[in-house]
């Protein structure tokens, strides 16, 4: 009954169902949940607001200087929202603007070895549930449970129109679409720790899988590597 505490990585493309899943496996553990994610939008809004140019590597170094990103549990429901110099941005980041260029900032090396070592920090106690691209390659390549999540591009579309609809944006399933290639374009071809399946890590398509499903399976394997 001694379980050890570990860390979970789920990796995978943008819109797979990976916040979601990590959110219900680290409530169902008593986990932490963190969202990396979060962070590189978070950095990418900072960006936007300060016209900071990513092509600028001195504008770039300051700009990250400059900014404090921090999670806080406000409803004590488990959930962290993301905060940015001590505001909460949790919605603002999940907008169009913010996912049209989070991709180009968070190719940059400066900034991932920033978010790296943020991620590595939160993550030392263990005990915590990490969604990203790299969590399992690069962040924590010792983490003991790895999950490596794809999904049918149209599907995945779907989803993130939705979500796009409940915040009040509308946009086309094409438009969305190709944010998400996009994005994956640039996330996997890029040359600092680029989106890439960890050789150790379970493979899911979540395209056709049954959420609840999805979650104890995850749960399942998580046990498993406790012991
Ligand atoms: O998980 P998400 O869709 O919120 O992530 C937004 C972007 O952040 C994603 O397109 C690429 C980047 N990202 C990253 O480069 N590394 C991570 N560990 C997490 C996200």
């Amino acid at each position: 009954f001694l379980m050890k505490k570990i860390i979970i990585a789920i990796d995978g493309y943008s819109g797979c169902g990976k916040s979601t899943t990590a959110k219900a496996v680290a409530r169902a553990l008593g986990y932490t949940y963190l969202d990396s994610g979060a962070m590189y939008r978070a950095v990418t809004l900072y960006f936007l607001q300060h016209f900071i140019n990513p092509d600028v590597p001195k504008d770039v170094k300051r700009g990250l200087q400059s900014l404090d990103i921090s999670f806080h549990n406000d409803n004590s429901n488990g959930i962290q929202q993301v905060y940015l110099n001590g505001i909460n941005v949790e919605e603002e980041i999940r907008g169009m603007q913010v996912s049209s260029k989070v991709s180009e900032i968070s190719k940059l090396g400066e900034v991932r070895k920033a978010m790296v070592e943020k991620q590595r920090k939160l993550g030392k106690k263990k005990g915590i549930v990490m969604d990203g691209r790299d969590i399992g390659t690069v962040v924590f390549p010792e983490a003991e449970l790895k999950v490596f999540m794809t999904a049918d591009t149209t599907i995945r579309a779907e989803r993130r129109q939705k979500e796009l609809l409940e915040k009040g944006e509308m946009l086309s399933l094409n438009e969305v679409k190709e944010n998400l290639e996009r994005r994956d374009a640039i996330d996997t071809k890029r040359e600092v720790s680029p989106l890439l399946k960890a050789s150790d890590a379970i493979e899911m398509d979540t395209s056709y899988l049954d959420f609840e499903e999805q979650v104890s399976t995850i749960i399942e394997l998580a046990k498993e590597r406790m012991n």
